[in-house]
């Protein structure tokens, strides 16, 4: 494709807002023709901050344009399978933010919708695009811990979200730990095929919503490598985001990022900053990246690698996790494909 290529962004509040303007500023071959959003004063302010597209407030007056070649869904999760399913209709290349929705039937069908119109859809893992992650997975996959033998991932957030967003999240394994389950999946080439989780509320508001706030979830691959993953919604000391990889011939391991590499040492010990600040902060570079990645493919016609399949296969890792802490047992998981036992 020698021309730009048109992207639409729909929904433009937080990520939204993040994505239109990394499109225009670091996305070479593409431009922001239009942004929707119901809130259309979110999408004017969106497209003045990327560089001047039409702002309008429904998703289908932009999905009726034929400038707009790909379309980046980033409005409230529960609007995502419908938008899908019309752009898919409409023909536009597919971004969209995870979780796909909460509900696996709703996904395949969206799915379906976007296998019968032969468009490129990717999911927004972000986190598979860290140059820090993404070169800690190559190094697992090129043997450099031989054999993985367990896994530990810590991500705990510097303070819970409001509680209005708690109740409609879906719950911390689908909102929160959702991003870790998609890792451990990245990260070792072996179907998952058990999930065991356990949780608990230490702040009453987030009880009294019916969700928990804290949590650990074993993974068992098929090859009996184990991983943990542990979630905080309150950490004192900021965004907490750890990985470790044990294996057969040594350990890997991605330590927090700093604002600053400088460390300070003094009569009362060695400090180290706060890590940055949260998600924005810290996965700033792979936001930028997973959307050059999606204009990349639907520049060249490749197939994007974060999937449909793969956020699918999220979100009946996390209803495993919900059942298991709800039920306190593991669940299985049939394959890494299909494990309706999960759903
Ligand atoms: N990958 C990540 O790291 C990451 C981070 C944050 C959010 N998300 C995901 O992105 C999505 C949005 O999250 P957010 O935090 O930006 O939410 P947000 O509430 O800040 O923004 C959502 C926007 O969508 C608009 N909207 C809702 N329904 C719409 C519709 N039918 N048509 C047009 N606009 C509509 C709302 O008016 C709002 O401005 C969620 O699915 C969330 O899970 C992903």
């Amino acid at each position: 494709m020698e021309r730009k290529l048109g992207v639409g962004v729909i929904g433009a509040g937080r990520i939204g807002m993040l994505h239109a303007q990394n499109l225009s500023r670091h996305v070479p071959g593409c431009r922001v023709v239009a942004i929707a959003d119901r809130r259309v004063a979110c999408a004017r302010a969106a497209a003045s901050a990327s560089g001047g597209g039409d702002a309008v407030a429904d998703p289908n007056a932009l999905l009726a344009r034929d400038d707009i070649h790909a379309v980046v869904i980033c409005s409230s999760t529960d609007t995502h399978t419908e938008i899908i399913r019309q752009a898919a209709n409409a023909g536009k290349h597919i971004f969209c933010e995870k979780p796909i929705d909460h509900d696996l039937g709703r996904i395949r069908d969206a799915l379906e919708s976007v296998q019968r119109a032969g468009v490129l859809f990717q999911v927004g893992f972000n986190r598979r695009f860290d140059p820090d992650f993404k070169s800690l997975a190559v190094r697992v996959r090129e043997g450099d811990v031989g054999e993985p033998h367990l896994l530990r991932i810590s991500s705990r957030d510097p303070e819970p979200p409001p509680i209005d967003y708690i109740k409609v999240s879906g719950g911390l394994f689908m909102d929160m730990s959702i991003h870790d389950l998609d890792m451990a999946h990245f990260l070792v080439a072996e179907p998952i095929v058990e999930v065991f989780a356990a949780g608990s509320a230490h702040d009453p508001a987030i009880g009294g919503a019916g969700d928990v706030d804290t949590a650990v979830v074993v993974l068992r691959y098929a090859s009996g490598a184990l991983c943990t993953i542990d979630n905080s919604r309150r950490a004192v000391y900021g965004y907490d985001q750890r990985i470790e990889v044990f294996g057969s011939r040594g350990c890997l391991s991605v330590p927090n990022r700093t604002p600053t590499g400088v460390d300070h040492w003094d009569e009362r010990g060695q400090h180290r900053e706060r890590p940055q600040h949260f998600f924005m902060q810290r996965y700033r570079e792979s936001y930028v990246a997973e959307m050059q990645a999606f204009v990349e493919c639907v520049r060249l016609g490749r197939e994007p690698a974060v999937s449909g399949q793969e956020g699918l296969h999220a979100v009946q890792l996390a209803h495993a996790a919900r059942d298991s802490c709800a039920q306190n047992r593991p669940v299985r998981i049939a394959t890494a494909a299909a494990h309706d036992d999960a759903a």
